[in-house]
């Protein structure tokens, strides 16, 4: 298919839980599509959901719009839902309806030939079911501060988040010291402690707790022993929401993980007698100002995807390998999720500098 498709409408969403250099992804498309090929863009508001709207929820997306600031805005412009599959939509009712047809009508009515939706590994999945074979080319863009979407070794999100819980660790290493105290930070990331693993190198921990290396208090207090022989009477513990210990289960709070930092500062605190205190970061990660990389990884992603639907490509992923930007079949990820390898060369550096994992 050529490049010279003047009259092309594509469409643009973001889908799950939001996290910071969406804008970023949303900006690169609407730059490329308007400069490059002339297409005009809409921005489909809340997901899914303003597809299943009738009237259709959108706007359009001029290159007038993008005067500067929204390269740099946290959150979406277009809003987001993290429930509503189409497939099985929950109506006001009560009843579950498969409201696939709808969404493709409602791609229909906007006249797009392309969709772009900037999702984790689960949204993608369904934006990909819900388009093929209907005529719409659908590509994918991978967001999520857990970096869990599988082949791609960053997700936009995921080195703002990183960053955050690098400053929670940054001001809790003095007040830590002042008070002769254990700081544990538990941190998000869902099935994986990508962020906890990163953070904890980053941010100069001395024990980190992630669901992949389940951890054992004992070893924990073994640590915290070896640093009080050094003379070190404090210490900074990062945990992943999901950190279990070896003999249980992760802590959930209200159907999503939360709680386990809590837990491990009362066992810690009865274990060696320490002073502890817990900070739970929570949504601080996913929002705020998108730094530097995540800019730099949307920006690509935003233009590949945009050159993706030039060239009549649908079913598609972008995501970055060994510094490069890339594409795969969306389908390579069904079913799978990207965890921490424990055979990781940053779980063998953290090993390296002597950092715990409770193993
Ligand atoms: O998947 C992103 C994430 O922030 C997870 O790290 C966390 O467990 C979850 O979403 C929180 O979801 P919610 O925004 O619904 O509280």
């Amino acid at each position: 298919m050529s490049d010279e498709q003047p009259n092309k409408t594509i469409g643009v969403l973001t889908s799950g839980g939001d996290c910071a250099g969406l804008n970023a992804v949303i900006r690169a498309v609407v730059q490329r599509a308007g400069n490059t090929y002339g297409w005009r863009v809409l921005g489909i508001h809340d997901g899914t959901h303003g597809l299943l709207r009738r009237l259709v929820e959108y706007e359009e997306l001029g290159l007038q719009l993008f005067t500067g600031n929204i390269l740099r805005m946290g959150g979406t412009i277009l809003g987001t839902v993290n429930k509503g599959n189409p497939f099985a939509f929950d109506m006001p009712d009560g009843t579950i309806e498969d409201r696939s047809e709808a969404f493709i009508d409602g791609c229909h009515e906007l006249g797009i030939s392309g969709l772009i939706g900037i999702g984790g590994d689960g949204s993608l999945a369904i934006l990909h079911k819900l388009t093929d074979g209907k005529g719409i080319d659908f590509i994918g863009v991978p967001k999520t501060i857990d970096n869990d979407v599988p082949l791609t070794e960053f997700s936009v999100g995921f080195s703002t988040a990183v960053n955050s819980a690098v400053d929670a660790l940054d001001r809790l290493q003095p007040t830590a010291a002042s008070h002769d105290r254990v700081m544990i930070l538990e941190v998000m990331g869902r099935d994986a402690g990508h962020i906890a693993l990163n953070a904890g190198i980053a941010g100069g921990a001395d024990v980190i707790l992630i669901p992949e290396i389940p951890f054992n208090v004992d070893v924990i207090a073994k640590k915290l022993a070896s640093l009080a022989d050094l003379g070190r009477h404090h210490a900074l513990i990062i945990c992943a929401e999901a950190a279990r210990p070896k003999d249980g289960d992760s802590v959930m709070k209200g159907g999503n993980y939360g709680g386990i930092g809590q837990l491990l500062s009362d066992q810690i605190a009865a274990a060696t007698g320490a002073e502890t205190r817990v900070t739970v970061l929570g949504h601080i990660q996913r929002g705020g100002i998108p730094c530097s990389q995540d800019r730099i990884i949307a920006s690509a992603f935003g233009v590949h995807a945009t050159d993706l639907l030039a060239k009549g490509a649908g079913g598609r992923m972008v995501a970055w390998q060994h510094r490069q930007v890339v594409d795969l079949p969306i389908a390579d990820i069904a079913g799978r999720t990207r965890c921490v390898d424990v055979k990781d060369t940053l779980v063998a550096t953290a090993r390296g500098l002597g950092i715990s994992f409770g193993d």
